[in-house]
């Protein structure tokens, strides 16, 4: 594990504490009264696997791909009943339908995975399983694959209810897509569909620092993306994850460094909006992303879940999560119990990737003034350079953004990469301490 996060980890937090993750789990999450509360579905299929992909998900077959999502729609009944355990389970098949007022508000449904779009036809069901217990208030969106572009799925996830799609480009020069294994995106076919059905968010992922890389050329991406009917892009840096075997060499620091602001100041420069530290958008009002909620509800493989003081993650096995569910458990295979200075911490990480953290609502949300918890960080923040602040509200600079960049890189390293590498080789692991 890196030095940095730790001695980071160890004075943000106050403590000598590692983060300790146990199989140890709630039968009944409790999220009723949580505000900001974000929903999230994971569908771990695709129809090829991407050597740099560290996500969770296995090779696209119908027949699984619906057994999986039969057994989805169970876990959010029993979450929505409070079920999930052995005899209760059976009782929620019974259960109540919630009426109008009981549904709990959410802000949104994000599906990601793998590749939802593949389950287009099942996204509808999934949909009206959760609408029985929640009432989304911001939208969902669905990734897709660029194969998946055409104007049938793209009607099929329409009629679903979808609101907000994200198509993952990768790249539109095609010695990268050869870099990472993909291939070409056909511009124009993508430009005529998306003319033809239409929807309120429609984002391109991009990844950055691939060797070789220029201004240039993701210039010409972020232009072609707009061209092509994007109103929201994302550019991800580049992470080479230890499982992962594409053998893509790294981008030295620097030259990330001077990409990654050359990139922003020119979606600046164009008025766009950045949305999150990798995110910009035509407009205010246009979102694309699940992370930064205070507390999200994760269902499916790999899902995580955030709540008031703790947080937990899904089995990364199909089969397995196939079986807990069976047997009426809910499928969480980890927890940690956060102390007040972990979710203290772990809340300004993920607010601070919207770029900006507003100290009224870390006050709203833990009952005690940021400056009173952080005051001397605030200071030397503001005084390096990284942040401004304004009516309490403290914004990052592009110094700020760098550096924030640079810590997340650290901290996919040294705790994601690691969880998920646990979490691949065993669907239900003892314990995990990061
Ligand atoms: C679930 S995929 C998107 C949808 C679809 N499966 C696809 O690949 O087109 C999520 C996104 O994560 C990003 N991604 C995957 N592996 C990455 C890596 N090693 N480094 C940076 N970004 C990565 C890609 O931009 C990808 O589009
Ligand atoms: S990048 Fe997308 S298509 Fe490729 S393996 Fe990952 S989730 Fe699947």
């Amino acid at each position: 594990m890196s030095l940095i996060t730790t001695l980071t980890r160890n004075y943000l937090t106050r403590s000598f504490k590692p983060f300790i993750f146990t199989n140890a789990y709630d039968a009944v999450l409790d999220y009723e009264n949580l505000q900001n509360l974000g929903l999230y579905i994971h569908i771990p299929f695709c129809k090829s696997i991407c050597s740099f992909c560290p996500y969770c998900k296995e090779l696209y077959t119908p027949e699984k791909c619906n057994t999986y999502i039969d057994y989805l729609i169970k876990e959010i009944q029993m979450v929505a009943d409070g079920a999930g355990q052995g005899a209760q389970a059976e009782n929620s098949a019974q259960a109540p339908q919630k009426g109008e007022d009981a549904r709990k508000e959410v802000t949104s449904l994000y599906f990601g995975g793998g590749t939802p779009a593949l389950a287009h036809n099942r996204l509808g069901e999934i949909i009206a399983a959760v609408n029985e217990h929640f009432i989304v208030t911001e939208g969902i969106g669905v990734e897709l694959h660029p194969d998946n572009v055409t104007p049938e799925i793209l009607a099929s996830l329409k009629k679903a209810g979808v609101t907000k799609i994200s198509i993952g480009i990768q790249s539109f020069q095609e010695k990268y897509q050869t870099v990472l294994g993909r291939k070409a995106v056909d511009a124009a076919q993508l430009k005529d569909v998306l003319g033809r059905v239409q929807f309120e968010t429609v984002s391109f992922d991009f990844i950055f620092a691939l060797p070789g890389q220029t201004y240039d050329e993701l210039k010409s991406d972020i232009d072609m993306a707009f061209e092509c009917g994007a109103n929201h892009i994302a550019i991800y840096p580049f992470i080479d994850f230890s499982f992962a075997t594409s053998g893509i060499p790294v981008m030295k620091k620097n030259e990330k460094r001077r990409l990654l602001d050359d990139i922003t100041n020119y979606c600046l420069d164009r008025g766009f909006v950045r949305s999150s530290i990798w995110t910009f958008s035509k407009g205010e009002n246009i979102r694309y992303s699940s992370m930064t909620r205070d507390n999200f509800l994760g269902f499916g493989c790999s899902a995580t879940t955030l709540l008031k003081d703790s947080f937990k993650i899904n089995t990364f096995s199909v089969d397995e999560y196939i079986k807990r569910i069976q047997a009426g458990s809910l499928p969480t295979a980890l927890t940690i119990r956060f102390t007040l200075r972990q979710r203290m911490m772990y809340y300004l990480f993920w607010t601070a990737y919207s770029t900006q953290v507003d100290s009224a609502q870390f006050e709203q949300f833990f009952g005690v003034p940021l400056k009173k918890k952080y005051g001397f960080e605030a200071r030397l923040a503001k005084f390096f350079g990284f942040v401004t602040e304004a009516g309490g509200i403290y914004k990052m600079t592009l110094k700020g953004a760098f550096f924030y960049h640079y810590y997340e890189n650290y901290y996919t390293l040294s705790y994601i990469d690691k969880m998920w590498n646990c979490m691949r080789k065993t669907a239900f692991p003892k314990g995990l301490k990061l």
